[in-house]
């Protein structure tokens, strides 16, 4: 109920518009109407309510409901069913339980704030509340699990693309950080559960810092994290962020899964990537091997030469990468 009120008050946007013809609309009394009213004024929707005109919308919130994205949001499936909560540990373990259930594909699971965020490696992810976008898509592809890593790449052009939709410039740390001066802003997390030659389904958890301030990030995550806000020096739009990466994310995913290929977002994250003809480290457990980031080949992999001549393709998982004096 409270969705179709708030979409009466968007339609009406500068005007007033009677309780009773809310109610009349929506077929509820009007002091059902009022209690509904204050709940969404309590959601951070400002109304204006004066006796005898009824209720104006003033503002909305930047919270990231569907209501709150669905204006621009241009997509099929992608996120047309948004799971919204405003507190969880970790979207991507709150959409694993979606996935082992009935659920249908492109359902995005979002929430305000995380208490228990996962990056990579058991990394923790910072996750403050209202403050950044906290996202898990979850996806059905029909393909061999040798190629769920692709659709990191996919994530990651996806971001660039969205960030360059609201005017930010960012750039990729393959195979899955997004970084603006050198300090990451943006990490994505895919997880799957498959068999040998069976997807059963992919999270794809996207975090991005968006009006996170510096202090509010733990002293030893500053050294190498950011957020858009501190980056550009303004408050950002969570819900744009939001809509304008799923939108992407839509398009380059449909053509994984049509054409078999991710060439459009290979050739994005090729030309905003950070680390392409750099010096920079390998990781492989206890190993640091000095290398040259060549390229990216159509499969996602980074082409690397060694220091001893040796070109190879590393596959993401496998291996973590550096800059030659730190992240970059
Ligand atoms: C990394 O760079 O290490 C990956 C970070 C991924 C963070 C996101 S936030 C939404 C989703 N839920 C999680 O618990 N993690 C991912």
């Amino acid at each position: 109920m409270k969705e179709k009120i708030i979409e009466l008050l968007k339609q009406n946007k500068n005007n007033f518009i009677s309780g009773q013809k809310i109610s009349e609309s929506l077929g509820v009394s009007r002091a059902a109407i009022w209690k509904y009213i204050n709940s969404i004024k309590e959601d951070g929707y400002e109304i204006e309510s004066v006796s005898r005109k009824g209720y104006k919308l003033v503002a909305s919130p930047d919270l990231l409901t569907f209501e709150e994205i669905k204006d621009t949001l241009n997509t099929k499936y992608i996120g047309r069913n948004i799971v919204h909560l405003e507190s969880v540990d970790s979207t991507n373990n709150e959409a694993k339980k979606l996935a082992n259930k009935d659920v249908i594909e492109g359902t995005v699971v979002i929430a305000e704030e995380q208490t228990m965020g996962k990056g990579r490696l058991g990394r923790n992810w910072v996750s403050p509340k209202y403050k950044g976008v906290w996202m898990s898509i979850i996806l059905t592809p029909d393909i061999n699990p040798m190629n769920v890593p692709k659709v990191t790449q996919v994530a990651a052009a996806s971001v660039i693309m969205g960030f360059k939709k609201n005017g930010i410039e960012a750039f990729v740390k393959w195979p899955n950080d997004i970084v603006i001066n050198g300090k990451k802003v943006c990490g994505i997390l895919t997880e799957m559960s498959g068999e040998i030659n069976k997807v059963n389904y992919v999270v794809i958890g996207i975090g991005i810092n968006v009006n996170i301030n510096e202090e509010e990030f733990p002293k030893e995550v500053s050294a190498v994290a950011s957020s858009l806000k501190i980056q550009s020096g303004k408050t950002i739009s969570r819900k744009e962020v939001v809509s304008s990466t799923l939108n992407y994310f839509e398009e380059l995913y449909e053509e994984f899964i049509t054409k078999e290929n991710i060439d459009t977002s290979i050739k994005i994250c090729k030309e905003n990537s950070i680390l392409l003809g750099k010096e920079i480290k390998v990781i492989e457990r206890n190993k640091k091997l000095l290398a040259k980031a060549l390229d990216l080949s159509d499969e996602g992999r980074l082409i690397v030469q060694y220091s001893n001549g040796k070109v190879e393709e590393i596959m993401s998982g496998e291996v973590s990468v550096r800059g030659i004096n730190g992240y970059v």
